[in-house]
């Protein structure tokens, strides 16, 4: 017989108590509860998900059955996700409201269908004909590739029987439900209970699905936490919608490293991949530099990236100067300015300080530290650092340089796209002699400075 049971669901969290209560006592967040009614059946599919069927053995005993990994057709998707789809995985892809998550899950899906698989898309925001009309305009096309718009997971349980897909994509895990529970579509309760079924077509029929999630407006997954745990892979689509550049990054995976970035460029029709994103990120560039602009090499992943960071630097207005940064942290910026003022002897207490990194990248490692100080003390002095040179290097808080990861890496980037001199840290082992590039190793900040603006005349 079904139980009726209502119960408060945090709609941040997913944590639940029989009562109303103001704060979530999981997350913290105020007014988050709302009252979700819930008839469970008895096939709920709560328990009924088997990740493998093996009896209890020893570690030693048990065989590896190698993971199949089908190409996405696209390589910086594939590199996300550690190498392609893994067969029989639940991936989530999560990204802000058009920002372009249909287009390249349709994109996918034609590719994935031109490699002689059988997919089922599952649109449950839009109509079959929206889809076409989308497809047309990608020049998505195959006889592999089934769309059904239908919100109710039951009835596409069904088609699985039916058709028998290698992959399913559902567009989104907000607007679809499943009749074994009463809440709305897009609740706690409700996406939570979608998943569990997700994921046992996915484990159970070896079947691998792609579930579009929507964001909440402080860039979070709608739902509860326990989606991202549940799944194997998440992977967020984002970028500025104003502009055509688009990342891929992945938070967790399963499968691979979660340190990869995809990058795409969304054109009139489709997305299209940027292999060499440091030429899109130098293209801003303009051939005339002015102070404070200076092109570091990072580490995303396994591939190194030319980003260009900007610093201005003004007289301020405000009782205390400002410290913006946008794609650095701020407290980095602020030891790396009072260093400067320490160990430089630049004197920026009645500056304000403005940094941004181009390209919407966030730049989270120490290597940029260099690259960041140079900025902000070449704006500062009004001089230019030499729009060939590229700057690798951490800063430490007595002014020195320290030596950062993968340096030949960066360097070869630097290298590949035409830069003729990089200053780096200095090294105690010898670098391979292979470089055609000018190397300067400086072993303090002051030296990195006089090194990037010695050839240079003050402008004023
Ligand atoms: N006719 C068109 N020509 C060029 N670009 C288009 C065209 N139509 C849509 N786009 C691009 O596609 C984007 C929408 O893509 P898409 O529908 O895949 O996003 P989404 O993330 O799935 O959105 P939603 O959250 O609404 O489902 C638009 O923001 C726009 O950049
Ligand atoms: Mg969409
Ligand atoms: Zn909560």
């Amino acid at each position: 017989m079904a139980k009726i049971k209502t119960k408060w669901v945090c709609q941040n969290c997913g944590y639940e108590t029989p009562k109303y209560i103001g704060r979530c006592p999981d997350c913290g967040s105020w007014s988050s509860f709302t009252e979700e009614t819930e008839v469970k059946n008895s096939n709920s599919s709560l328990q009924s998900v088997v990740i493998d069927n093996t009896p209890v053995c020893l570690i030693n005993e048990i065989e590896i059955t190698e993971s199949i990994k089908a190409s996405t057709g696209f390589e910086e998707f594939d590199r996300v996700l550690g190498g392609g789809l893994v067969q029989g995985s639940l991936v989530l892809l999560a990204g802000d409201p058009g920002i372009g998550k249909s287009t390249l899950l349709l994109q996918t899906a034609g590719n994935i269908c031109n490699n002689g698989k059988k997919l089922l898309y599952i649109c449950a925001e839009e109509s079959g004909s929206q889809v076409k009309l989308r497809a047309q305009r990608l020049n998505v096309n195959s006889d592999k590739l089934y769309v059904y718009s239908q919100t109710n997971l039951e009835n596409v349980l069904s088609q699985i029987d039916e058709i028998k897909p290698d992959i399913l994509v559902i567009d989104s895990v907000q607007s679809v439900y499943t009749s074994n529970i009463t809440s709305s579509s897009g609740s706690v309760s409700q996406i939570r209970e979608c998943t569990n079924i997700l994921m046992d077509i996915a484990k159970n029929k070896n079947i691998t699905v792609i579930v579009i999630g929507h964001v909440t407006k402080d860039g979070n997954i709608a739902g509860p936490k326990v989606l991202e745990h549940m799944v194997d892979t998440v992977i967020y689509f984002e970028g500025d919608k104003y502009k055509s550049q688009r990342l891929l990054r992945s938070i967790k995976n399963r499968f691979g490293s979660t340190n990869e970035i995809g990058v795409f460029n969304m054109a009139e029709n489709g997305l299209e991949e940027v292999s060499n994103p440091s030429e899109l990120f130098m293209n801003e560039r303009r051939d005339v530099v002015t102070p404070g602009s200076v092109i570091i090499s990072t580490l995303e992943g396994t591939r190194a990236l030319l980003v260009e960071i900007q610093a201005l630097v003004g007289t301020t207005s405000y009782p205390s100067p400002r410290r913006v940064s946008t794609g650095v942290e701020y407290n980095r910026l602020l030891q790396i300015i009072a260093v400067l003022e320490k160990r430089i002897g630049l004197n920026l207490s009645k500056h304000d300080v403005y940094v941004n990194v181009t390209g919407g990248i966030e730049i989270n490692e120490p290597a940029a530290d260099l690259g960041i100080a140079l900025a902000v003390a070449t704006c500062f002095r009004d001089v230019v650092v030499d729009s060939d040179c590229v700057i690798i290097g951490e800063i430490s808080l007595s002014g020195g340089i320290r030596n950062v990861s993968d340096l030949e890496k960066r360097i070869y980037e630097a290298q590949k796209l035409g830069f003729k001199k990089a200053i780096i840290p200095k090294l105690l082992k010898k670098l391979p002699d292979n470089f055609e590039i000018e190397i300067i190793q400086a072993e303090r900040l002051i030296d990195a400075i006089k090194a990037c603006v010695s050839s240079q005349k003050s402008k004023t």
